[in-house]
């Protein structure tokens, strides 16, 4: 049993909190812990902390090692992002060498939160029993919006126990007269990213649908931690294509995919909007509202307004609106608008 926790990805939809140096892995928007090590804390209980691996870019080694300093996880540090195919099999490649080839091994997204835990940790078991015998297993979420920023997982016949269904497709980011066709259907899951299967039943995968980054992975040193080891692997990655494990590996392969499907609570936070979704559930506040922080707020109702900077901040009579201030940025937006915020990075990213 292995757990592969993937958090090199760099976010650009929570401005102004997050930013080059903070994506939102690393911050603390939904409880009191940075998203990664709320993930941590999940599925710790599945294997034991030398059998987790946390990837991350070189940029972020020294705040994961910190934020695991208690731990005995071992945190991967990639030269730069590929996307997740390569972060996939350099953690595949990195599991085998620790023993772990021929056990089940959890590949999980550091950014999502998960509203009912028991749920999510008994769909993972089911997963792993399903793929011992091989091939790879995906939860899969109901869905409940007809969203076009995530993947869709089409079920088949039933799978080889009760609560698993053979997966027919996979279909990334729809548009949106199908995601609305996929949403009624009641044959199509949400994609969370989230894959179990044997590291030996991925490495052949890999071999077969990556075969220059395979045989790259399999002649790399034996020490993950050695600089050697970090010399050989940027060489590898230079040559490495970008692109993500949906589409390299689970959109060709010819291994058997199950889909478990899973009523967990999951939302990826991707935006304010969800993150204020997620948040307006905690807290329960009659007028639905979510504030933090020092704030003053009079007659608004659905808003999300958060007080980080050193501001005091007092927000009156608005409904449906988003408040984030820092020290050094203040956001002020729509709720409707709330996808529309990376925008704002990009600007910024340009020179403004
Ligand atoms: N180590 C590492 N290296 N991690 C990465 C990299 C990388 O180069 N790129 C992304 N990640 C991490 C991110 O931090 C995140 O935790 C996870 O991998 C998924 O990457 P995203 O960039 O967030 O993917 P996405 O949101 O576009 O799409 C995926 O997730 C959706 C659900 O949230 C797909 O699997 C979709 O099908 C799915 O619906
Ligand atoms: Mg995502």
């Amino acid at each position: 049993m292995a757990i592969i926790i993937m958090a090199g990805g760099s976010g650009t939809r929570f401005w102004p909190l997050s930013r080059a140096a903070r994506p939102k892995q690393f911050l603390r928007i939904v409880g009191d812990r940075p998203m990664v090590r709320a993930t941590y804390e999940r599925v710790k209980g599945l294997a034991p902390d030398r059998e987790i691996l946390v990837v991350v870019g070189k940029g972020h080694e020294a705040e994961t090692r910190r934020i695991f300093s208690d731990t005995e996880v071992h945190v991967l540090v990639e030269p730069f992002g590929r996307n997740t195919a390569p972060c996939v099999g350099l953690a595949a490649r990195v599991a085998e060498s620790m023993g772990c080839g021929g056990k089940p091994l959890i590949v999980l997204p550091a950014d999502h939160y998960i509203a009912k835990p028991e749920e999510f940790l008994c769909a993972l078991r089911t997963a792993m029993e399903v793929v011992r015998e091989g091939g790879i297993a995906t939860l899969g979420i109901l869905p409940t919006r007809p969203e076009t920023g995530y993947g869709y997982i089409e079920q088949a016949d039933a799978g080889p126990r009760q609560g698993v269904y053979r997966v027919k497709r996979f279909v990334e980011k729809p548009k949106p007269e199908v995601a609305v066709e996929f949403f009624q259907s009641g044959r199509h899951y949400w994609n969370a990213g989230i894959f179990v299967a044997t590291a030996g039943t991925l490495l052949r995968e890999f071999a077969r649908h990556m075969p220059s980054f395979h045989r790259g992975l399999e002649v790399l040193p034996a020490s993950p931690g050695s600089q050697e080891f970090a010399s050989a692997l940027e060489r590898l990655y230079q040559e490495t294509e970008n692109i993500s494990f949906d589409c390299a590996v689970m959109e060709k392969t010819s291994e058997p995919v199950y889909v478990v499907p899973c009523d967990c609570g999951w939302s990826d936070v991707g935006s304010w909007y969800s993150l204020y979704e997620v948040r307006k559930e905690e807290e329960g506040d009659p007028r639905e509202n979510v504030a933090e922080g020092d704030v003053y707020q009079d007659a608004c109702e659905g808003s999300l307004i958060l007080a980080g900077g050193k501001r005091f901040v007092a927000v009156l009579g608005l409904s449906r609106i988003l408040v984030v201030d820092t020290d050094d940025a203040l956001l002020v937006a729509d709720m409707e608008y709330s996808q529309e915020v990376k925008k704002v990075s990009e600007y910024l990213a340009q020179g403004g």
